[in-house]
């Protein structure tokens, strides 16, 4: 019978074997790859000495002592991130690269579960060579019941995925359910099929990193929200990410004190933004810093379909959800891309209780034929879906352009928003003047000696008559026509006003959105 003092040696010979995981000469190999450990991940994610791991004990069915997979090759558990609870599981690549078998996906199931009944975020780590080909289907069994936890959790406690290795196959389904994905550049790679497969059954040579890695999938194909240059700065966008956020549906993202909520200085900025000539572009990204408190924005997929400015900032401590036609990209117009990068970012913040601030500047949805075989009215109505659905307080800009029904798609007022204020330079119609004009005086244009004179009388009367924000203001389509200089007053004051807005709704198990 050995000695308490020997059992409690023993249980740190164990945890020692145990940390080291896959071996020093595998460690190593991941250090020299530009990768860290899941622990030394797991380290960085949190405050310091806020982490307590679960299962640490946990092997493979076929490894009793833990030999081969100590831990199963993944590290789960709890600790405080910026003083919030959060969750995680981690996968290590040094134990048999990271793979997931029975017990591995179990860990994870576990700490999906605990999250989900304690309403606090989920990270996961992934750096794996997929399913652990040696437990077959109880592999493929654990990863069903990873997806399904994912399905469970989401719009319930936030979901983000850092991508640090491999994560290819069916594997790459379990990020793709959650609501980010945060690539570590190099490292990560995410493929349905590989190389090797895309080579054999199509003939195309490509390399994995051309294929999926992290820059194809942030500007691209748009599946990841986030580009990291080191797992360093994927962390630290997990962070900076989740201080924006709500620990769950049914609560608030936390207040950031900024003082006096009715404090604001007037931007003159803003006054000179809008360039005369209603052609000319502009960089939406420096009205919004002027909108957020201390130009603090977290912008989200910035270089997938940068026609929208999507992304997070906080307007008197308040976090919103930012939308923004940007005219600097194919004029602000909305295409197949924009409509499904904006819409899932819409849904996400509805159900989180991030309130939407939207900016608009659209002259209308993307012409062409790629775009109509594409199908842009099915990805076009996932917009307008998304915002009449959304009964977080919506609040909407119009800035220069709202055409027809690509400004209803950016919340119009008919679509729920429950503010609209227009700049003195927005132009509200069915579409542009000059092809208004062009339609509704074709045979003036015709029959004119002067046919520029004429034009140029018939788009000024057209803008006067239907175009002007006075005229939606008339009609009460629009709240105030305001000063661009004021703007941020005008936000902050209806943020503060639609702080407790309910909005009840015929119960139904879910709407049939257009996906
Ligand atoms: C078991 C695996 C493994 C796997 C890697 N290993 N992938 N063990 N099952 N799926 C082990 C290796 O044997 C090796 O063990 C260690 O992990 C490191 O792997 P290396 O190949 O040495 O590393 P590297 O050269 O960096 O290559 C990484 C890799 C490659 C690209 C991920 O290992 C690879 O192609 N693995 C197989 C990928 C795969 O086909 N997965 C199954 C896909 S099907 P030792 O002991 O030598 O260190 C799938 C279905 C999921 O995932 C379905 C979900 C719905």
């Amino acid at each position: 019978m050995p000695t308490t003092k020997e059992q409690l040696l023993e249980l740190e010979r164990r945890r020692k074997k145990i940390w080291e995981m896959g071996g020093a000469s595998r460690v190593e190999k991941q250090h020299a790859s530009g990768k860290l450990t899941a622990r030394e991940r797991v380290g960085l994610l949190f405050d310091p000495g806020t982490f307590q791991e679960l299962g640490l004990f946990v092997t493979a069915p076929d490894d009793p002592d833990g030999v081969t997979y100590p831990s199963d090759g993944v590290v789960v558990g709890c600790g405080a991130i910026r003083g919030r609870l959060t969750f995680v599981a981690a996968q290590d690549f040094t134990v048999g690269g990271g793979a997931v078998g029975a017990r591995h996906a179990e860990k994870i199931h576990d700490v999906m579960q605990e999250a989900l009944r304690c309403g606090a975020p989920f990270i996961q780590i992934n750096d794996s060579g997929g399913a652990r080909i040696q437990e077959g289907v109880d592999s493929l069994h654990g990863y069903g019941h990873i997806f399904y936890d994912n399905v469970l959790l989401s719009g319930v406690v936030p979901q983000i995925s850092i991508i640090a290795g491999p994560c290819a196959g069916g594997a790459a389904y379990s990020p793709a359910l959650t609501d980010f994905i945060i690539m570590v550049s190099k490292a990560a790679k995410m493929f349905i099929t590989g190389p090797e497969v895309v080579k054999a059954v199509t003939g195309q040579d490509i390399t994995a990193e051309a294929l999926g890695g992290a820059l194809v999938a942030t500007s691209l194909s748009g599946v990841a929200h986030f580009m990291a240059q080191n797992d360093e700065e994927a962390v630290e966008i997990a962070k900076r990410l989740l201080s924006f956020l709500p620990q769950n549906n049914t609560v608030d993202p936390p207040r950031v004190s900024s003082g006096s909520v009715l404090e604001f200085t007037p931007d003159l900025f803003l006054d000179e933004i809008i360039p005369d000539d209603p052609r000319e572009p502009y960089n939406v990204l420096d009205v919004i810093l002027h909108l957020v408190d201390d130009g603090d924005f977290l912008e989200i997929q910035p270089q997938f379909a940068p026609n929208i400015v999507i992304g997070l900032g906080r307007i008197g401590g308040r976090s919103v959800g930012l939308v923004a036609n940007q005219p600097n990209a194919l004029a602000g117009a909305l295409d197949i891309n924009a409509s499904n990068k904006s819409a899932r970012f819409i849904r996400f913040c509805n159900a989180m209780n991030i309130p939407l601030v939207t900016l608009v500047d659209v002259p209308g949805f993307l012409p062409g034929i790629e775009q109509e075989y594409g199908g842009i009215i099915r990805h076009g109505a996932k917009m307008l879906f998304a915002y009449g659905a959304a009964t977080v307080p919506k609040i909407t800009i119009i800035l220069r352009k709202a055409y027809g029904g690509a400004y209803l798609a950016m919340c119009g007022k008919a679509m729920g928003a429950d503010r609209v204020f227009a700049w003195p330079t927005a132009e509200i119609a069915v579409m542009g003047a000059d092809g208004a004009v062009r339609v509704l005086y074709k045979k003036e244009l015709e029959q004119a000696k002067d046919r520029d004179a004429v034009r140029t009388e018939k788009t000024e009367e057209y803008r006067r008559q239907h175009a002007s924000p006075y005229v939606a203001a008339g009609k009460g389509q629009v709240d105030a026509v305001i000063m661009p200089r004021d703007t941020r007053e005008y936000l902050l004051f209806a943020l503060e006003t639609l702080h407790t807005k309910r909005e009840l709704r015929p119960a139904k198990k879910h709407g049939t959105m257009p996906l």
